[in-house]
């Protein structure tokens, strides 16, 4: 067993307080990584391909070179010394960098967008012209981007850890024994992350005791891995890079890794000695910034007449790189979702001339739960069951692939307290059964669930004699609040007001941080504070006289309590403990180490709800209201955890409705490439979104009971929506997103 012992939060934990960082957004004080006001720095501007497939024969520079402001333009004959690190998703993440395929280094061009040169001038605009007059001639070869043409003959190594293939009984034979079945494709088209925040990169050489330093201001999710992977790819101690990022400004997974544009600005910085800035266009993210792959799956469920599910298949395949590979792992929900005697989850993969697919909120169980939550709910049609009864008829006992019990599991408490409120059993069943005017109405529900990581931390935590308390930790801020919430989890664990605690992070002076990524940042930094309460109590205890109330007394019997420390013997002030030791401040480490096997199948679960209003003859779906119901452990802040919830479920309605990236599959390239074209909602789009969770700490999965909430809320969106769709209209739609031309 790996559980924890339970703490007593009863303090600023979970209270909505605003977040620090929105008032610094507002008010123009955040600094992003493209404002940061360095002196004497040059712009880059990136040169991608125009072609999917082929040779360099030439880059031809000679009219960029003359133009005005143009410093340099970097090619394969000039740009600076590198290894070839291999890419991170190859390497079980050990490195960021995102493509073996580094830019303005590479002969050979394997996508459309892929970055063959660049240019480095004195202000964006005349790098940015002087890239439009780089001409390339290449030998084209055949190329292909349409995931229906790809030959899908290849197996990924893993998925999340597990194997590609797992079966439990025969599943095919069970299928077809059957009394009720289902059996579909949901084919997916692919995903662009389109943040507000560009991508963008700043580096700077500089010498530091006669050694090489690197600095790069860089938007990432990731900084302790970014500064490994900078040192790797040039050779170099970590100790001599640093890199910094204070604010993210949306990612949603696709700031992870480290992408080309960022070795760009490093490779200028080197050859000008100069600081160097590149700033991805929008246009240049959706070839250079990765992507959520298009997918070809098949859900089919076979169950009895009592609506008892025997077999599951869930079988398909993702697209990756020509070059590298990352494996969405869009089965793996199934694994763990429902009982089920049978079971056999397949996935492939196919090669495609495109940039390198990546993970996009989510990116195993969006996917997945599209397919599985639709298929569930065609299952109930079928069976003429309700959904929700359905799955309480499915609920497994414990993980069906890995045996393990859950640590905790309240999907039919989500999905009954969300039916309450959202009034879900006041609906008349029938499909085409409500409408008003030209509306036709229909309401659709779908289960939610994410696994719960964490990634190894650390923190330093001080303790000031005036009473403010610190937070070090080179975590990131991907607008989350983080700071303020784990400012809020330490001042409860410390028994003083928030206020008095703050947070720095976004630098890799400060000790390692993980990914905020996979929704494991509030746990595998909480973990780390919670070590290191343990660790400052020590500290103070030892800074205790002998004829303290503190001496002589176990660690174990002594808590903080409002500034002071409580032994049986009495209390003692953290303050006059400091002013005794003569010390201004004490600091501890804490860490959070890369978590063992566990006895328990640990994640978290939601229900998801939703009315939709659907004209037939011009093709609308307008959402009309929503609810998300979840149990994702404890929530250290009311505020920006709904916050959260409520972000991932209007990029869900996005997934749902509008986002899509289309391709020109003559050309290889994609047509869409600006947020005019590629649509994502805006507020007119959005209903009311209600949201509610079941506060239960899960200490048996976190070490602060707090499980992650970046990502559940948009799993179960799409599938909801297409479910209230088939409610409102009888037609299923079983490919995303659901457009007009498909409703009509
Ligand atoms: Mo998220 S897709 O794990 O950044």
């Amino acid at each position: 067993m790996t559980n924890y012992t339970s703490l007593d939060l009863q303090g600023p934990v979970g209270k909505p307080l605003v977040r620090v960082s929105g008032r610094e957004k507002v008010t123009g004080t955040a600094t992003f990584t493209a404002e940061w006001p360095i002196e004497n720095m040059l712009h880059v501007v990136a040169v991608p391909s125009t072609i999917p497939h082929g040779t360099v024969r030439e880059i031809d520079s000679r009219d960029a070179e003359k133009m005005s402001g143009v410093r340099l333009i970097i090619t394969p004959e000039n740009v600076p010394k590198f290894t070839r690190v291999q890419s991170g998703s190859e390497t079980n993440f050990a490195t960021t960098v995102a493509s073996s395929l580094f830019p303005a280094a590479e002969k050979e061009v394997f996508h459309a967008g892929q970055y063959m040169a660049a240019v480095v001038a004195e202000s964006f605009t005349a790098a940015r012209d002087a890239a439009l007059q780089v001409k390339s001639k290449y030998k084209t070869k055949p190329h292909v981007t349409d995931i229906d043409q790809a030959q899908a003959d290849e197996r990924p190594e893993k998925l999340m850890g597990a194997p590609a293939v797992i079966t439990i009984g025969d599943a095919e034979q069970a299928l077809q024994e059957s009394e009720v079945m289902v059996d579909h494709e949901y084919p997916l088209i692919g995903n662009h992350h389109n943040p507000i925040e560009m991508h963008a990169a700043i580096a700077h050489w500089t010498t530091q005791n006669n050694k090489p330093f690197l600095t790069v201001y860089e938007t990432s999710q990731s900084l302790s891995a970014a500064q490994t992977s900078y040192a790797k790819v040039f050779g170099i101690d970590p100790k001599q890079v640093r890199v910094i990022c204070k604010y993210v400004g949306g990612a949603f997974g696709s700031k992870g890794l480290m992408w080309p544009h960022a070795l760009l600005a490093c490779f200028a910085a080197k050859l000008t000695d100069q600081p160097c800035k590149c700033v991805v266009t929008r246009s240049q993210l959706y070839g250079g910034t990765g992507h959520r792959t298009p997918i070809r799956q098949r859900v089919a469920i076979g169950a009895n007449k009592d609506g008892k599910i025997h077999s599951i298949i869930h079988d398909g395949y993702a697209s990756t790189a020509i070059k590298d590979t990352y494996s969405e792992a869009f089965t793996m929900v199934t694994r763990m979702m429902y009982h089920t005697d049978h079971l056999r989850l397949d996935q492939k993969q196919c090669r495609l001339h495109s940039q390198m697919p990546t993970f996009m909120r989510a990116p195993a169980e969006t996917p997945g739960m599209f397919a599985l939550e639709s298929a569930i709910d065609e299952l109930a049609q079928e069976l003429n069951i309700d959904p929700i009864e359905l799955r309480r008829r499915n609920e497994p006992e414990k993980d069906i692939h890995s045996g393990k019990p859950f640590s905790s599991r309240l999907l039919m408490q989500c999905l009954d307290a969300g039916a309450k409120r959202f009034g879900w059993n006041d609906r008349d069943r029938a499909p085409r059964s409500q409408s008003e005017g030209n509306w036709l109405i229909g309401q659709g529900v779908a289960a939610a669930t994410y696994p719960f990581f964490t990634f190894p931390t650390k923190v330093r935590v001080t303790v000031h004699a005036d009473g403010r308390v610190r937070i070090d930790c080179c975590s990131q801020e991907i607008g989350t609040g983080t700071r303020t919430a784990q400012s809020q989890l330490l001042a409860d664990m410390l028994d003083v007001p928030a206020s008095r605690v703050s947070m720095e992070l976004g630098d890799t002076v400060l000790p390692k941080g993980g990914i905020s990524g996979g929704s494991a940042t509030t746990a595998s930094v909480g973990g780390a504070i919670r070590d290191a309460v343990e660790k400052l109590k020590s500290r103070l205890m030892g800074l205790a006289p002998s004829d303290s109330a503190l001496s002589g007394v176990k660690v174990d019997e002594v808590r903080f309590a409002n500034g002071t420390l409580v032994s049986p013997k009495g209390s003692v002030a953290i303050e006059d403990l400091l002013s005794d030791a003569m010390k201004e401040s004490v600091s501890v480490m804490g860490e959070l180490k890369a978590s063992k096997d566990s006895s328990f199948s640990k994640h978290s679960f939601g229900a998801t709800f939703v009315e939709v209003a659907v004209d037939e003859e011009l093709g609308l779906v307008r959402m009309r209201r929503m609810l998300g119901c979840y149990s994702c452990g404890t929530i250290l802040n009311a505020k920006t955890g709904r916050s959260q919830f409520i972000g991932g479920m209007i990029m869900g309605i996005g997934h749902a409705l509008q986002e899509a990236t289309h391709w020109d599959h003559r050309l290889g390239r994609i047509t869409n490439d600006n947020l005019a074209e590629y649509h994502i909602p805006v507020n007119a789009d959005i209903p009311e979104i209600d949201i509610m969770w079941i506060d239960t700490a899960d200490y048996d999965a976190s070490p602060i009971g707090a499980k992650g909430i970046g990502e559940i809320s948009i799993t179960g969106v799409a599938a909801a929506v297409a479910n209230a769709v088939h409610h409102a209209t009888g037609k299923r739609i079983r490919s995303l997103p659901i457009t007009p031309e498909k409703v009509m």
